[in-house]
């Protein structure tokens, strides 16, 4: 017989235990080993967005980001697939950039000067002559790099594992609704990098904000001055408890919140008559077709959903978002605000004012969140109560055509998705 102690201990280094499809457990947010097996198990293997292609139009181009906790520089790569290098000198491990973004030949390391090539190759040690070539083969000393990078619809992806499944098959049915953000572009392309970037933290645990992104019964309560100031009360329809809209478990750990229900007419309704917008339907019909064009039409890229990649990853209204984990209480998020290729002048600064309206620092709608993550992180030190229930809308599920598990619109069906995949994860 095993006794209780060393089946909880089998059970600790696997983690799985902490999620059921009813209720997760306190400690998957406040336990510092759960943490540091989410950045193995999940952040070291899994596809993880790190840039997008449109940050990357020239050689030489870069971008900084984080692979869990990993910091990563995102080259151009030529006639390849960007470059996924790791952000660390391979002589006493300082980063070797340290900007968010730019054009370089070279990172040259600011400790003792080791310069790198944007290819990862090392020049030269500095003060050569202290190296002996017995010891020192210069080619030994590259910059680590991702194994396996891809791309999709310009969206690109590393992974750390060597092998696993392709990001077509990770991506799974989430590829919909990436094509749906990209198609409302007149030629079919986004663009980040003009706009500029959002970035703010919060102490707390980084799923919060993975849960939240996708939470559609939050909004009429954290955000109510925002949705009902003015606006006669439509934007209090999108999430109510008596909505048309529908929550879904896509599989594979991701997850959506579909407004179309409730703001498909209207976007049809009004998509035409706003500035350039008539040019825009007309560019959409040439290259989509009618059909596609109106499907498009309808679910206004992000306007109509929020989408959840697992495991870090959101495109929400115009914005590709991206959660970096910290610690096990902090957390930092990237917003990137994106435009349409090829659209009209007013149309990508009437998004961009939309985005700042709600997401903005001084923004009607983001800072509530970050509260709410505040207070539940320190509701979490509370250990008497130990699990928090995802009971809303338990049985009332259909079945979509592609395996989807869909819901009501305030039901917890993304945040199930979401731990079915993350237990998966960690129990393998
Ligand atoms: S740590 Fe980079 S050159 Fe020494
Ligand atoms: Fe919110």
């Amino acid at each position: 017989m095993v006794g209780h102690d060393e089946l909880h201990a089998a059970h600790a280094h696997r983690f799985d235990h902490l999620v059921t499809d009813r209720a997760v457990h306190r400690e998957v947010y406040v336990d510092p080993a759960v943490f540091d097996a989410e950045l193995k198990r999940i952040f070291g293997r899994v596809w993880v967005y790190v840039a997008h292609e449109s940050q990357l139009r020239q050689p030489g181009d870069f971008v900084t980001s984080w692979i869990g906790r990993q910091p990563v520089i995102v080259t151009h790569g030529g006639q390849q697939q960007p470059r996924v290098l790791m952000n660390r000198c391979t002589h006493r491990a300082a980063t070797v950039c340290q900007e968010r973004s730019g054009h370089a030949t070279h990172f040259r390391c600011a400790y003792h000067g080791w310069n790198f090539r944007n290819d990862g190759t090392l020049v030269s040690p500095t003060f050569g002559s202290g190296y002996d070539l017995e010891d020192f083969r210069v080619e030994d000393f590259s910059l680590g790099q991702a194994p396996r990078v891809d791309s999709y619809r310009g969206f690109v992806f590393a992974s750390l594992a060597q092998s696993g499944p392709t990001l077509a098959e990770h991506l799974g049915n989430a590829r919909t609704y990436i094509d749906l953000f990209c198609d409302l572009s007149p030629t079919g392309e986004i663009e980040v990098g003009e706009a500029g970037t959002n970035r703010y933290g919060y102490p707390g645990n980084w799923k919060l904000q993975a849960e939240n992104g996708v939470d559609g019964y939050h909004p009429n309560f954290v955000h109510q001055a925002f949705l009902d100031n003015g606006r006669g009360g439509l934007a209090m329809q999108l999430f109510h408890g008596e909505s048309v809209g529908r929550a879904a478990d896509l599989g594979r750990g991701h997850a959506l919140l579909d407004s179309r229900p409730t703001l498909g007419e209207i976007h049809e309704r009004s998509f035409r008559s706003t500035p350039g917008g008539q040019a825009h339907y007309e560019q959409l019909v040439d290259r989509l077709g009618a059909e596609r064009a109106a499907e498009v039409i309808r679910t206004n890229g992000g306007q109509g959903f929020n989408l959840l990649v697992f495991p870090n990853l959101q495109l929400i209204q115009i914005q590709i978002r991206v959660i970096h984990p910290r610690r096990v209480d902090l957390t930092e998020v990237d917003l990137y605000p994106t435009l349409l290729a090829g659209a009209a002048e007013q149309t990508n600064a009437a998004r961009l004012r939309s985005h700042e309206g709600f997401y903005g620092p001084a923004g009607g709608g983001a800072p509530g969140d970050l509260e709410m993550f505040r207070r539940v992180q320190e509701g979490l030190a509370v250990e008497s109560v130990e699990w928090l229930p995802l009971l809303r809308g338990l049985r009332r599920t259909e079945l979509g055509p592609n395996g989807e598990l869909i819901g009501h619109v305030t039901d917890e069906h993304p945040q199930r998705a979401f731990y079915r995949r993350w237990a998966e994860e960690m129990a393998a």
